[in-house]
């Protein structure tokens, strides 16, 4: 069951981005070959999972939307997304993006600042194309959205100095930094294909959880991910000292000599510090909490996902593949671990 809604998914999600990248060239082409934009371009080029605007195009196809109508918001989110990406490496001293050098480590920080800023504005070029009467909602979501990333970026980087940050303070955290995005993913995707209000309701709520559960598996890939296919420096956040589920449950959970060689490490990038944090985190059982915190909030995005549809039995009708997709997203944020 729960493995042919990820077949069926994979294969839609497939068609959702083979649009998306065929709109997202195009748009590129707005924009001149100049210095400016040639990191836009290398870190656009490089790809990803493009998870947001696929959402958004799902959303818009479950609420009886054509996918194309959701192009300006699903560009709108990928390029607010890139945007986030170029400045939070600098913040977090990363070396890798999608497998090959960060813009800051290809081209230095004044020019992922700069570039990054100006990814920022063609995002809001992009949402400026969706339809007049949609536009002044999608605008308001946006920009919500793009202050609520940045509040929980700054509680991110605040966290790093203290060691008494506790799992709600860092769940808020992770709701501003990443879950907001995927729901207004959701939202705005919603929104172009003519949802009603309770319907774009239970979409933001599915997003807030599917993004909950991600950010928790990007915490754990970070930790135990193969650097094979991870395409990100594993083991970044442990350097860094950032405020993890991991980490949060090891400090609240060590006692005698393991919480003074946890304590140890916090501070210093010593030689070796990596494979010891790991080697407390698997000792002290962390690494399973940290998945079961994940399938708590995939199945609370089930569930979402379920209000959606017998409250709108209407709305939905005829978006049984587009609702196999969201399904098989969630189902996809668990398969991922294992
Ligand atoms: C990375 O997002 C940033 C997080 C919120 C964890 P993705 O894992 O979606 O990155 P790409 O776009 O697929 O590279
Ligand atoms: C990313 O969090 C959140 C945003 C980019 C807003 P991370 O710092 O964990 O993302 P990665 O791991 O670098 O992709
Ligand atoms: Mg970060
Ligand atoms: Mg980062
Ligand atoms: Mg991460």
């Amino acid at each position: 069951m729960q493995e042919s809604a990820t077949f069926d998914a994979k294969k839609a999600m497939e068609a959702y981005r083979t649009a998306f990248e065929n709109g997202s060239s195009e748009f590129l082409t707005r924009y001149p070959e100049t210095e400016l934009y040639a990191p836009v371009r290398y870190l656009m080029g490089l790809g990803g999972k493009r998870l947001r605007p696929v959402l958004v195009m799902a959303a818009c196809e479950a609420a009886g939307g054509r996918p194309e109508a959701a192009l300006p918001a699903a560009l709108a989110v990928e390029l607010f997304h890139n945007f986030t990406l170029m400045h939070d490496d600098i913040m977090d001293d990363a070396p890798l993006r999608r497998g090959k050098p960060t813009v800051h480590e290809k081209w230095d920080n004044n020019t992922a600042i700069l570039s990054g800023d100006a990814l920022h504005v063609m995002a809001c070029e992009a949402l400026l194309d969706a339809p007049d009467k949609a536009l002044p909602d999608l605008l308001r979501t946006y920009h919500r959205t793009a202050l609520e990333v940045c509040e929980g970026q700054e509680q991110d980087m605040a966290f790093e100095s203290r060691s008494d940050v506790k799992i709600e303070e860092y769940m808020e955290m992770i709701r501003l930094k990443t879950s907001v995005l995927l729901a207004a993913a959701l939202d705005m995707g919603g929104k172009s294909g003519g949802a009603d209000e309770q319907t774009r309701e239970a979409l933001y709520e599915f997003g807030l959880h599917v993004g909950l559960a991600f950010q928790l598996q990007d915490d754990y890939l970070d930790a135990f991910g193969n650097p094979k296919n991870f395409g990100k420096q594993v083991g970044g956040d442990i350097l860094a000292d950032k405020k993890t589920f991991l980490l949060i449950r090891a400090l609240e959970k060590a006692q005698g000599a393991d919480f003074e060689a946890l304590q140890c490490e916090l501070g210093r990038r010593s030689e070796g510090k990596v494979q010891r944090v790991l080697d407390l985190y698997r000792h002290l059982g962390v690494d399973a909490e940290l998945r079961d915190a994940m399938a708590g909030q995939v199945s609370l995005a089930e569930g979402a996902l379920a209000r959606l549809k017998s409250h709108n039995p209407k709305a939905l009708k005829d978006s049984g593949g587009a609702l196999a997709l969201l399904h098989g997203v969630a189902a996809m944020v668990t398969a991922r671990l294992s």
